[in-house]
């Protein structure tokens, strides 16, 4: 059988040639990392999860008219996306007050933001992620100044349709990080979200409990992130409660 070419490995998902030109398969691995890869597990089902979400979340935002990488879903742990360009930035939109947030302006975890905001990150693991601005980028040509208006608008439609859907279950959308590449259509260029929406990018907390459905359960040492996730993707539908996501083939007799 013919091994399938390796284009890339990160810290969460695995890319392949996929069998089209300019496509990819993107492969959902088990790896939990947090804190620049400095605390890292392998947390049984997650890749499986997320796979599902990130399928649910794109195909969601692509019926509502946002373009995303995402084709199809290939199997539990594997979809099709369209390979993309992608802009070294982490767009991370937010809409209560946490994590860096918080602490870079001591701004208490958990306060309403007046209006969601957007930051930028240039998407570096060696220099941790830093903050940039928006001169930063059209300055040292990362993105354009149209590019930065269409991932403003973009942001703020992912923001949109993610805080409804979760405020339908009952999660309160606190904050999500996207990325977003570009593809040529003949001489023209677009950007379309790439990458993943998951738990992993997401902070959900639970409207009535404040209880964290997100990776800061693996952040924080807060119980088990599989049953986080697995609660999110429960209340959208996306698994039912029963069916506890297999990892490994199960013999049948
Ligand atoms: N449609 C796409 N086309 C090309 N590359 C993509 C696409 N979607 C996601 N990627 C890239 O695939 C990689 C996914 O791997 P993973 O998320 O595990 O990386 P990572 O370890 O988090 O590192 P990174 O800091 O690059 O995200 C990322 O680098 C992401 O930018
Ligand atoms: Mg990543």
């Amino acid at each position: 059988m013919a091994r399938r070419t390796k284009v890339y490995e990160g810290k969460a998902k695995i890319l392949y040639e996929g069998p089209e030109p300019d496509t990819l398969v993107q492969y959902f691995k088990d790896d939990a990392t947090a804190f620049n890869a400095e605390k890292r597990e392998v947390i049984d089902g997650k890749g499986v999860l997320n796979n599902r979400l990130s399928e649910f979340f794109m195909v969601g935002l692509g019926q509502i008219g946002v373009p995303t990488h995402f084709i199809k879903r290939l199997n539990m742990r594997e979809q099709l996306i369209r390979a993309c360009e992608i802009i070294p930035l982490e767009i991370v939109v937010r809409n209560v007050a946490a994590g860096s947030m918080s602490k870079r302006l001591g701004i208490e975890e958990g306060t309403p933001l007046p209006r969601p905001i957007i930051e930028f990150c240039l998407k570096d693991d060696k220099l941790g992620d830093p903050l940039v601005t928006e001169e930063h980028i059209i300055a040292f040509n990362w993105a354009s100044q149209q590019d930065l208006d269409d991932i403003v608008a973009l942001s703020l439609r992912v923001n949109d349709f993610l805080s409804g859907c979760m405020l339908a279950v009952g999660i309160k959308l606190v904050d999500f990080k996207i990325e977003v590449g570009r593809v040529w259509d003949g001489d023209f260029q677009r950007l379309i979200l790439a990458d993943e929406i998951s738990p992993d990018s997401c902070r959900l907390w639970d409207i009535e409990t404040g209880k964290k459905l997100d990776k800061d359960v693996f952040r924080r040492d807060l119980g088990s992130l599989t049953d986080a996730y697995t609660e999110v993707a429960r209340r959208l539908g996306v698994m039912p409660a029963n069916s506890a996501p297999a990892t490994k083939p199960h013999l049948i007799n």
